[in-house]
């Protein structure tokens, strides 16, 4: 039985390797991005046209978000997947210079939008037989490993992860699993060319991993191949 997920950020790097793997195996994708008709997603839509449903959603804007659940009009979402992020400027994110306005921009993007989104499509979820929201964090976001630089970007994964183990908890009697995750170090835009791993082995891992997550896991921190990440 082919199930229905919803991916942030689907246009490319992870997100468009979950699309392109999750289509592959005969899932839908509710593929959602600032700007879903060009380049590889309209592509893949194209060629997967009852496969692909493009959602158009800036996930930092409310009336953005208001749109696309009204376009959903109540679908069932089995899984539904917080990927899309920022890093933030390369310079200026040190403890001792840090910019300030770019640190409001990605916790925009990062940390209020993830819990925007699954308040808005809680709904959607709720119908479907899946029941689970993963969040797209970062090891960097661990306190435990006693982290040093890149503040703006260390900060906002750190704080997705706290709003969303309280969401996890505020919805853990509706049985639905909210899972936070490492993706690897991953051959993006973001992660660069000499990361380790390619977007699809990062895809794959974390679709592995979320199939095999249930109750039990919710509000876990955990890495694409499923190892737990110290907070
Ligand atoms: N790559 C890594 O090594 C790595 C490691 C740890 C964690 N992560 C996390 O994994 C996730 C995916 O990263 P990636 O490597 O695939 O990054 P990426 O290649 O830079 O892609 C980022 C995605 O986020 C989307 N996005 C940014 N702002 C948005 C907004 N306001 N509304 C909707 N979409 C927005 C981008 O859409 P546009 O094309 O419209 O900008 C793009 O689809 C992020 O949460 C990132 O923090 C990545």
């Amino acid at each position: 039985m082919p199930q229905t997920w919803m991916i942030t950020g689907a246009n490319r790097g992870i997100g468009l390797a979950l699309t392109m793997e999750l289509v592959r195996r005969g899932d839908h994708v509710v593929a959602a991005a600032r700007d879903p008709w060009g380049g590889a997603l309209a592509e893949l839509a194209a060629e997967h046209v009852a496969a692909v449903t493009p959602l158009e959603l800036d996930v930092t804007s409310d009336d953005s978000v208001a749109a696309a659940k009204a376009a959903l009009a109540g679908r069932p979402i089995d899984v539904l997947v917080n990927n899309a992020g920022l890093y933030g400027p390369r310079d200026r994110q040190g403890a001792l210079d840090t910019d300030f306005d770019a640190w409001r921009e990605v916790f925009e993007v990062n940390v209020y939008a993830p819990l925007r989104v699954a308040q808005a499509f809680l709904p959607n979820v709720e119908a479907g037989s899946g029941r689970k929201i993963a969040t797209i964090s970062s090891r960097m976001g661990s306190i435990g490993g006693n982290p040093s630089g890149s503040v703006v970007y260390r900060s906002s994964k750190a704080a997705v992860n706290m709003a969303m183990v309280v969401f996890g908890n505020a919805v853990r009697e509706h049985n639905i699993s909210v899972l936070l995750f490492h993706p690897g170090w991953v051959r993006t835009e973001m992660g660069g060319g000499g990361a380790d791993i390619a977007p699809s082995e990062s895809a794959g891992g974390l679709i592995a991993t979320i199939d095999a997550s249930g109750m039990a896991q919710t509000n876990s921190f955990r890495t694409w191949q499923g190892e737990t990440i110290p907070w």
